[in-house]
């Protein structure tokens, strides 16, 4: 076999948020493609890292109060965590706020200005006068020039879909702080994209692309290239730009460059060569795999970028389409925002790789989980078929025969065909095309259970536990499960691992496939998967619903409460509530910590929230206990320093020792509706 020698990368996550399900078909995607690579004997090396730098990770910071490298090293603790519990098998998973990139980013400019690619132009650009800091398009908010909605952010209106330079909005304000923007001029740094159009017209017809990326890529090449800007101001958080004091690289810029550093990192602990991965006339491949939204970074500024600073580029590139849950854009109102951790609480990591393996393609289409069907898919196909197949068969080897397989399988074609689909199979997963690989997998799963209902073991087993028959049959249907689970591997890793334990059989390699088990002694089944319960599924999207935060409200509220329609207030769902719990917050000065009875649900069960309320001057505790309030009951949660918020109480007074709330015998019961 020729071994090949394969670097693989996936997108960087920013590391200022949760890994969700979008994040996780991309890695699933890759995850499953790189075990594919290695089960085959191939040196398949896959790094990722976290997108650590960026104006919207240092407010973040901010407003955590913890300073970003916190932030960063925090979140990059949690993304392993997520990643490493869906089974992800990164072979390193580093960030980019690391020496190896700040070198990489540095030589590589150096490299770039030298041969004369870096031009440096001074523009005007929106300035926040209050934080000092120039403001990107999407921190300045305010009125739609074309058709004056308010509240729209600096280069697009969500209301009439027009796009426009943040300068014509008009009364635009700093989504930061609320300040009346500046226009204020400073120096940038260009990448001199323009130069490279010759070389990314070749480049992105020499099958480094997908058709429809390749198209859409010659339509922009067609027209005029723009000079690409890779400076910001300080203050930013990133690596500041050689002999440029106060600019640092734009967070796109040293991104990319983060693939390279990772796998620097992973080379030197490895003792492996990183040159003969990134150097022109390389033997080896390179391939990443990206979202669609993503595209132009790495099919552009990438590839031109590794050219003009002497590297190699990219084999290809492997465009994915966006997830949506149940038909639309995941959201988080709807609960199916769901992020890797609430997933995990609920569901097995495996049913979403089989169920996301088996609707992938190697387009750039979006993909939809469809939460139904994916119960229905994962119990149909895992459980009913694959799984069943062993849980029919082993009992019978281990009554009559000892756990020992017979030597030779009653039906020796039915094998031959599920071993012959290995080209195509891997074809298939090859070319990511991993739902059609599936369905050969599963055309086979249902061949083998047609079989076994057909032979019927369980009658012969009633005559003679130990006769040949049987003992053959049986084993037919072992190996038609084993060779079943192998074609599974890339997608179920941990299923497969546990397969190998009953099956008393060395991890299964693709060349495994070529071979039956004989006289062979297996192990006692347990069940391997339990099936999906699609209460879970719904407990999941609830614990979705409550815990997610709102979209960070970046705008100056004061700035901007204007007059709402009635049919705004009529969405407001006031509620009677008894405080059934009442607590200190360490730390907080102000708050006080409620639990609230909300009456019961439709279902009978209680409904209890917990909501952090500032009337800690006017009460303590236990003075609260069994009282009643008016609570907004259908307030998207809110995550706040000290815990989330589930709601909001209403009171009246003027402050301090003046807050009021219902008396309790207002007559009032929990749950009823104010109107
Ligand atoms: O779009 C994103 O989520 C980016 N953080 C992806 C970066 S990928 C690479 F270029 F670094
Ligand atoms: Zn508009």
């Amino acid at each position: 076999m020729n071994k090949r020698k394969i670097l693989v990368t996936s997108a960087l996550p920013y590391a200022n948020g949760d890994i969700h399900l979008g994040h996780l078909m991309e890695a699933i995607q890759t995850d499953i493609w790189v075990r594919l690579q290695k089960l085959q004997g191939h040196d398949c090396i896959w790094v990722c890292a976290d997108d650590a730098h960026g104006t919207a990770i240092m407010l973040s910071a901010e407003t955590q109060d913890i300073t970003p490298e916190e932030l960063i090293d925090r979140v990059n603790r949690q993304h392993q965590q997520d990643f490493a519990d869906f089974l992800i098998g990164f072979d390193n998973f580093y960030t980019t706020h690391s020496e190896e990139n700040r070198v990489f980013s540095e030589s590589m400019y150096q490299t770039m200005d030298a041969n004369g690619h870096i031009q440096r132009r001074s523009i005007r650009q929106l300035f926040d006068p209050e934080k000092n800091l120039f403001l990107a398009d999407r921190y300045i908010v305010g009125t739609c020039p074309k058709c004056h909605a308010e509240r729209q952010y600096g280069d697009n209106c969500e209301a009439c879909g027009s796009t426009y330079n943040p300068s014509e909005l008009i009364s635009p304000r700093s989504a930061i702080s609320g300040a009346v923007p500046i226009e204020k001029e400073s120096e940038h740094l260009f990448f001199d994209l323009p130069i490279f159009k010759d070389m990314l017209k070749v480049w992105t017809r020499s099958g480094a692309l997908q058709d429809q990326v390749a198209n859409k890529l010659s339509e922009w090449l067609d027209q005029d290239l723009q000079q690409w800007d890779i400076s910001r101001d300080a203050p930013y958080f990133g690596f500041e730009i050689p002999n440029a004091p106060g600019k640092y690289f734009y967070v796109w810029v040293d991104a990319p460059i983060g693939y390279m550093a990772s796998f620097k990192n992973y080379c030197d602990r490895e003792g492996l060569d990183f040159d003969s991965y990134w150097l022109p006339d390389s033997d080896t491949e390179l391939y990443h795999f990206i979202g669609k939204d993503i595209i132009n970074f790495h099919t552009l500024f990438w590839p031109a970028v590794l050219t003009s600073s002497g590297y190699r580029t990219p084999t290809a590139v492997f465009a994915h389409g966006f997830l949506t849950v149940d038909g639309t854009k995941m959201s988080k109102s709807r609960g199916t925002f769901v992020n890797a951790r609430t997933y995990l609480d609920h569901l097995d990591p495996e049913y979403l790789r089989y169920y996301l393996a088996a609707k992938l393609s190697s387009g750039i289409d979006d993909l939809d989980l469809n939460l139904e069907d994916f119960a229905l898919r994962v119990n149909a196909d895992l459980v009913g078929k694959v799984i069943n197949i062993a849980s029919r068969c082993a009992g019978f080897i281990h009554k009559g025969f000892d756990g020992m397989l017979a030597e030779n399988p009653d039906n020796p074609d039915l094998l031959f065909e599920i071993q012959s689909i290995k080209a195509q199979v891997t074809e298939h997963f090859d070319s990511r095309e991993y739902g059609k690989a599936i369905r050969l997998i599963m055309a086979q799963a249902d061949k083998a259970n047609q079989y076994i209902n057909e032979k019927e073991p369980w009658v012969l087993a009633k005559a003679d536990k130990q006769a040949a028959e049987l003992h053959a049959i049986c084993s037919t249907g072992i190996n038609a499960f084993r060779l079943l689970l192998c074609y599974l591997k890339p997608v179920l890793p941990a299923l497969t691992e546990k397969a190998e334990a009953f099956l008393n059989i060395d991890p299964l390699v693709w060349k495994d496939i070529d071979f039956l088990l004989t006289k062979h002694r297996i192990n006692k089944f347990q069940p391997l998967i339990t099936r999906v319960e699609p209460d879970k599924i719904k407990a999941m999207i609830n614990a979705t619903r409550m815990h997610s935060e709102p979209p960070i409200s970046l705008e100056a509220k004061s700035h901007f409460k204007t007059e709402i329609p009635f049919e705004d207030f009529a969405k407001i769902d006031m509620r009677i509530a008894r405080i059934i719990e009442a607590k200190h917050v360490e730390g907080a000065d102000k708050l006080l910590c409620l639990k609230l009875d909300l009456g019961q649900d439709s279902e009978g069960q209680p409904i209890l929230r917990q909501v952090f309320s500032g009337i800690k001057s006017a009460y303590q505790p236990d003075d609260l206990l069994g009282k009643l309030t008016v609570v907004v009951a259908n307030l998207q949660a809110r995550k706040m320093k000290f815990g989330i918020s589930e709601g909001m109480i209403l009171a009246a007074g003027q402050g301090e020792k003046d807050i009021w709330l219902l008396e309790p015998d207002s007559g009032a019961t929990p749950g009823l509706r104010v109107t």
